[in-house]
């Protein structure tokens, strides 16, 4: 036997996918098929008897993503949520309490309350980065889970995997990873102690925006004397909310190139987080960066120790300007598409409190009305800011009453030109800005708010960080603002 293992990469393009045995086929086919033909009654040909028990295609998958999370057992499911909803199934029974990272996914502390709280479920958030506060929530006679996400979502906070890993085992608790934002290519729960992980491959593992699907991966831990993998497997074929084998062909070959896309993601949202935390420095439009590649981040060491090759392609920040701020930038980017979900190769841009997590409206664990997401993905990174700094132009100069126009110039070129005019009478009509090289696209796009700024001196520009409130806590009486879009001729067109 070899003692080589293949790097991950390696293991990423080969595990689960060998070539097609009856045709040579370098692509496994897509098994799209709800039964098997049996040799005689249950005599099965390749041990598969019906698709929600077992598919070929899925079973390719599972092993290729157990493979990168290094763990004992896959499985695949229709979705991140169903994911979840199958783990919690496979352990919980009524009565039980879960602790969970308060900084985790709407749609999580959702089936938490809402599906699962109606079967007698209780559960209690906790600051991720505090265990004294995780330990202190455990409930000796009710706690069966300890859950959760890092990097978090929406705010990019780190949890101490080992650390909440030994809590949660000395308490006799599992402890579930959800590792979408991270993915096996950045970070390896399972490798730290936990249980099992979770993923929603709608996002880095299947990479496109283009399936929806799920995962759990397994350590051979036991729970109640048999094997978790075991637990799930029952819940995925009795529940039966498995992934169908088309997505599965579709995330199978979205985590061949895992390795790849995510550094170049994690590349480009460190650089997108350094230019907007620049801008937080100089009080010009960003209040607040969350990013853990930041050195300024809290936890960015911790970060650094438990990831591997980068920190993930979701930075958020808070916009100076407020809730009316935040929401006039997420709809003045171009590339950056108004969209939730994350993780594909193309940029989105979205208001949390708002879209990914309304249901923790009207809790305390509301998320603030000037926090934006971006996903931050794989176009050159020069385009990416300069969409991001013409949208914050645009915000900047409606604040101060300006007339904002967005030119497009053309096919082909890749950020539209903005032209602002003054509110005074005495108009400044900068010159439309012709499409730039992308590296000078950055330097060129703020003249013209720079003639509004001058235009208009009694106002200043500025954040929290020199002290006073910025000017724009709410829309101008007298904005004209407006912005027109051309008719989409340009591969970037808004979604
Ligand atoms: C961190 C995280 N986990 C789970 C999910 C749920 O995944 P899905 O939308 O595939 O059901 C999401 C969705 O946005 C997510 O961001």
């Amino acid at each position: 036997m070899s003692l080589y293992t293949p790097g991950f990469d390696t293991r990423a393009v080969h595990a689960g996918q060998a070539p097609d045995p009856l045709t040579g086929a370098v692509v496994p086919p897509i098994y799209q098929t709800s039964t098997f033909i049996q040799d005689d009654v249950n005599v099965l040909r390749a041990g598969h008897e019906y698709s929600r028990g077992s598919n070929p295609t899925r079973g390719g998958f599972e092993e290729q993503l157990c493979a990168l999370e290094g763990g004992f057992k896959a499985y695949a499911f229709a979705s991140g949520i169903a994911a979840e909803d199958a783990l919690l199934r496979s352990v919980l029974r009524p009565g039980d309490h879960v602790v969970i990272g308060s900084d985790s996914y709407g749609g999580t502390n959702r089936l938490l309350r809402d599906v699962w709280g109606p079967w007698g479920i209780t559960h209690t958030a906790v600051p991720a980065g505090d265990l004294d506060a995780v330990r202190a929530a455990i409930r000796r006679d009710a706690t069966a889970v300890l859950w959760v996400e890092t990097p978090s979502n929406p705010h990019l906070g780190i949890a101490d995997l080992a650390g909440w890993a030994q809590v949660a085992h000395e308490a006799g608790c599992l402890f579930f990873v959800d590792n979408t934002f991270a993915s096996p290519a950045l970070q390896r729960p399972l490798e730290w102690g936990a249980d099992a992980v979770v993923h929603s491959t709608t996002k880095y593992i299947g990479g496109h925006s283009d399936v929806l699907g799920g995962a759990v991966v397994v350590s051979d831990v036991e729970f109640l004397g048999k094997p978790l993998a075991d637990a799930v497997a029952f819940a995925q074929f009795a529940a039966g909310a498995v992934a169908g084998p088309q997505d599965c062909f579709l995330a199978a070959r979205g985590l061949k190139t895992l390795g790849l896309r995510v550094r170049q993601h994690s590349a480009n949202a460190l650089e997108v987080a350094r230019f907007l935390e620049a801008k937080a420095l100089a009080g010009d439009g960003v209040a607040e960066v969350f990013y853990p590649g930041l050195e300024s981040h809290p936890d960015h060491r911790l970060a650094a120790r438990q990831m591997s090759g980068g920190f993930g392609g979701v930075v958020s920040l808070r916009l100076a300007g407020g809730e009316a701020a935040a929401r006039r930038f997420v709809t003045a980017t171009e590339l950056f598409g108004l969209s939730v979900s994350l993780g594909g190769v193309e940029s989105l841009i979205c208001l949390p409190t708002e879209m990914t997590h309304g249901p923790l409206r009207g809790t305390p664990r509301e998320i603030s009305a000037d926090l934006v997401r971006l996903s931050v993905g794989i176009e050159d990174v020069a385009d990416l800011i300069a969409d991001l700094e013409r949208a914050l132009d645009v915000v900047a100069a409606e604040a101060l009453g300006a007339r904002v126009e967005v030119v497009r110039p053309g096919v082909g070129a890749a950020v539209p030109a903005v032209r602002v005019q003054a509110p005074e009478a005495e108009a400044v009509e900068a010159d439309t800005v012709a499409a730039p090289p992308a590296e000078a696209r950055r330097e060129s796009l703020p003249a013209p708010l720079a003639a509004v700024r001058a235009a208009v001196p009694a106002l200043k520009f500025g954040g929290m960080h020199d002290g006073g409130r910025p000017p724009f806590g709410g829309r101008p009486s007298r904005a004209v603002g407006r912005v027109e879009r051309g008719p989409a001729t340009w591969s970037g067109a808004r979604r």
